[in-house]
């Protein structure tokens, strides 16, 4: 444990580190807003920099997700009442927006928070001659209002925000907001409900890949400090690893009626084997209705959703046969887990 005096300069020199990379941002800005936006070429430098930073790497191998892709236009063909007015939630590249207007929708309104993607998703749409049915805006969803962007609450919900934990991408508070500011009543929700199952593990690969002790001899320890306390994604398969306990119900939520709100519960866990746990390892099942489930357990190394790590403060000794219990807290983003 840090001392208190070191405690504090740790709080200041992340304190200065955000400093130093908004000042970054601020320079690359400002000598961007500079230059007139007729004359930057998508092969400047600037321009690879930024996309790289604000365009996460993943969105490519999502889109070659065949999986995913079919899962998700099948359970928009089968959901999406004809003439049905739409919300998509994260354009993307604009793919549930031209699928859901494919559907039939007579009316799609497509949202992207980034404002790189919410423009390349208009250009695919309108490459697709699609723009007279879908309009897509540059913002949040929390950002829009229904009777100035929509003409009104939408009939159906769709989105697909999910990372390898389920809520990472901030789908609890997206549908809490869109449920009750911008879909009609009894409106249809695709996804309209997500599970999260989870079995104990222990891997030592994967623990070093958030946790170190020492290095070259020296104790280097205090790294810990900022180590990754919440779920963060591993392939499992890649990494040599021991089941602890079967499968289980890790958290459930009906999208529809449900709070969606930060919360807690205790995890009552049978053991399998004896060990020592070193965290929950988690994936989800994305019910989007009409038998259209899409999951990313471990045993489905083809998804490009990799497991959640929700990491354990201190490994927990297994014992097979006897119960492990764990206390799981989410908040609108992370899921950590405690004794
Ligand atoms: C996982 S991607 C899916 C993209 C696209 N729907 C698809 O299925 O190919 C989710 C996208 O939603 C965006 N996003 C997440 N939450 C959002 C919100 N509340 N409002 C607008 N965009 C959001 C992210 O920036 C990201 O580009």
């Amino acid at each position: 444990m840090p001392s208190s005096g070191s405690s504090y300069r740790l709080g200041a020199a992340l304190l200065q580190s955000l400093a130093q990379e908004m000042n970054a941002l601020a320079e690359q800005a400002s000598a961007l807003l500079s230059t007139p936006p007729e004359s930057l070429s998508l092969d400047a430098d600037i321009v690879a920099q930024i996309a790289r930073r604000n365009v996460p790497r993943w969105h490519f191998a999502m889109l070659n997700d065949i999986e995913r892709n079919d899962g998700l236009v099948a359970a928009l063909e089968r959901g999406i009442p004809a003439g049905a007015t739409v919300l998509d939630i994260g354009s993307g590249s604009g793919l549930l927006a031209m699928a859901a207007a494919r559907a039939g929708a007579s009316k799609v309104i497509t949202c992207e928070m980034n404002p790189l993607l919410a423009e390349i998703a208009r250009n695919v749409i309108d490459a697709h001659g699609l723009s007279d049915v879908i309009t897509v805006f540059g913002k949040p969803s929390t950002e829009l209002d229904a009777e100035r962007d929509l003409g009104g609450r939408v009939d159906v919900l769709v989105s697909e925000i999910v990372d390898c934990g389920l809520i990472g991408e901030g789908l609890l508070p997206s549908v809490r907001h869109a449920r009750e500011h911008l879909l009609a009543p009894d409106g249809i929700m695709l996804p309209s409900a997500a599970r999260l199952r989870g079995r104990l593990v222990s891997s030592e690969a994967v623990l070093k890949l958030n946790q170190v002790t020492t290095a070259g001899g020296f104790d280097v320890s205090l790294m810990n400090t900022v180590a990754t306390r919440g779920h963060f994604p591993v392939r499992l398969d890649t990494w040599p690893h021991r089941f602890l306990s079967e499968a289980a119900p890790v958290l459930e939520f009906d999208l529809a009626r449900d709070a969606l709100e930060p919360g807690e519960r205790t995890l009552t866990l049978p053991a399998t084997a004896d060990g020592e746990a070193q965290a929950l390892v988690v994936w989800f099942e994305l019910d989007m209705g009409n038998g259209v489930v899409l999951s990313n357990p471990p045993d489905n190394p083809g998804s490009h959703w990799m497991q959640g790590w929700v990491p354990l403060e201190k490994p927990v000794p297994t014992k097979a046969g006897e119960t492990v219990s764990l206390r799981l807290r989410w908040s609108d983003f992370t899921l950590r887990l405690s004794l």
